[in-house]
């Protein structure tokens, strides 16, 4: 029996004891393709020997030196580095241990920076439904996932949710893209103005939607549409690319494909492919000013923030990527894995859509490819279909609640970098095997 808490109570899941490339082995001795890097994680995939030796060699340099009293080489390091290739105006960075905490930070600088530069008022945070950034409180409350969040709605502070851009359910089918896009954009306006314009501080949107709904790419041009309207109205700009950025969607952060950069970005998973946990927040000069010639600090700060472990393992994944020139696999395995599940899903009865950037990619599952009507939530056909994948030796991410937070099925597939054409060629052979025996199951 496990005494841990697992993510189900209803027992533990099969246990991990090597990884391999893009392989998993559990300790039967079955191998799975990890086709979604854990969750959007493990962009080199498993047991990289030069990500492990770098680990090996700060493990004997040092371990750990608390942030309240020293810096250490690996975090240095990592910051140049993530500054050399950052959008443009983004000069610092803020090293965290993940995903949800570089979303608490973001939001606390937001706020800090407008009492540093005496806008106190400025307090409202708006962000987008059917999205996700987090589940501690602040992250939670931030996201527009309804499911994730109604039993804690009571703990959750004051936030406002606007549209997605999410063209598959939202736009209109006599409606072109750059109509749609400045609609999608204007409901950011229209609740700025609600609001009170001085009284809002800051927009938060993931630049790909990822495990909510299932890789969402923005329309057209959609966030140049809304970095406009945030300059407009003096509100800062949270870019989310904990899940779709550091390479996954073919450019090192998925927004240089939309020609915007924003006034804040947070980073995590791909950052350190899951050889440690780490997350961060880039942010502009012009905050970092405002904290140095106001109080002179971020009043923020946790145990593990910029820990060495985690910088060397950030530090080492992104030289690897760059060395390897990994981007360009992204690109070239993107194209294939895209084509390959429309070649296989394009005239399925129950595949509505395939969508995505790069090595992001999702199919969403309708009832009735006409109409887009879902399969009924009670069916849990996301979760049958996690098990056939896993049966078949394949890792996917599934997931229910892709229109509303209740209704709607997708598969976001997310494969590490270095995949292969003949493993992109797997995956989707199983992945097509896997709906088929996961819609007779939830029939
Ligand atoms: C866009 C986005 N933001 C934030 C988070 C939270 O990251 P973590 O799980 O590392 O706390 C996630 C995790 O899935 C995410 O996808």
């Amino acid at each position: 029996m496990s005494r841990l808490l697992h993510r189900s109570a209803a027992g533990a899941p099969p246990v991990a004891i090597g990884g391999e490339g893009v392989e998993l082995i559990d300790a039967e001795g079955r191998r799975y393709i990890d086709a979604s890097g854990g969750a959007a994680v493990s962009c080199l995939g498993h047991g990289h020997p030069d990500v492990i030796s770098a680990l090996h060699a700060q493990l004997d340099r040092l371990a750990y030196a608390h942030t309240g009293f020293f810096t250490s080489e690996a975090a240095e390091a990592l910051a140049e580095q993530l500054v050399a290739t950052a959008p443009e105006g983004l000069s610092r960075v803020y090293l965290v241990s993940g995903g949800s905490e570089a979303v608490e930070a973001a939001l606390k600088m937001a706020r800090q920076y407008f009492v540093e530069i005496g806008q106190p008022d400025r307090r409202h945070v708006i962000t987008r439904r059917q999205s996700y950034h987090g589940n501690t409180l602040g992250a939670l409350a931030a996201g527009g996932n309804e499911w994730r969040r109604a039993q804690f709605a009571p703990l959750l502070i004051e936030t406002h949710h606007v549209d997605p851009c999410f063209a598959y359910r939202f736009q209109e089918p006599d409606e072109s893209d750059d109509a749609y896009a400045a609609r999608a954009a204007q409901s950011l306006e229209d609740k700025i103005l609600e609001l009170g314009p001085d009284a809002v501080m800051a927009f938060v949107a993931e630049t790909v939607v990822g495990a909510t709904a299932g890789a969402v790419p923005p329309v057209a041009d959609y966030l140049k549409r809304v970095r406009a309207i945030c300059d407009r109205y003096g509100v800062l700009l949270i870019l989310d690319e904990v899940m779709c950025g550091m390479g996954r969607t073919g450019t090192l952060h998925a927004c240089e494909q939309d020609g915007v950069a924003p006034d804040l970005m947070t980073i995590a998973k791909g950052l350190g492919g899951g050889y440690q946990p780490i997350g961060a927040v880039l942010l502009s000069q012009r905050i970092f000013d405002a904290f140095a010639r106001g109080s002179g600090f971020f009043q923020h700060g946790h145990t593990y923030m910029a820990h060495p472990m985690a910088a060397a393992a950030g530090l080492a994944v992104q030289r690897i990527i760059a060395r390897d020139r990994l981007l360009n696999n992204v690109v070239s395995m993107g194209g294939r894995l895209r084509r390959r599940l429309e070649e296989r899903f394009g005239n399925a009865p129950h595949v509505g859509d395939v969508r995505g950037r790069g090595l992001f990619q999702a199919i969403e599952l309708v009832r009735d490819r006409a109409s887009r009507a879902p399969f009924e939530p009670s069916r849990k056909l996301h979760a049958h279909l996690k098990r056939e994948a896993m049966a078949r030796g394949l890792m996917v991410y599934p997931m229910g609640g892709t229109i509303d937070g209740v209704n709607g099925d997708h598969v976001l597939l997310a494969p590490p970098f270095i995949v292969s054409e003949a493993e992109i060629d797997a995956i989707v052979e199983r992945l097509g095997d896997a709906v088929d025996a996961a819609l007779v199951r939830a029939a």
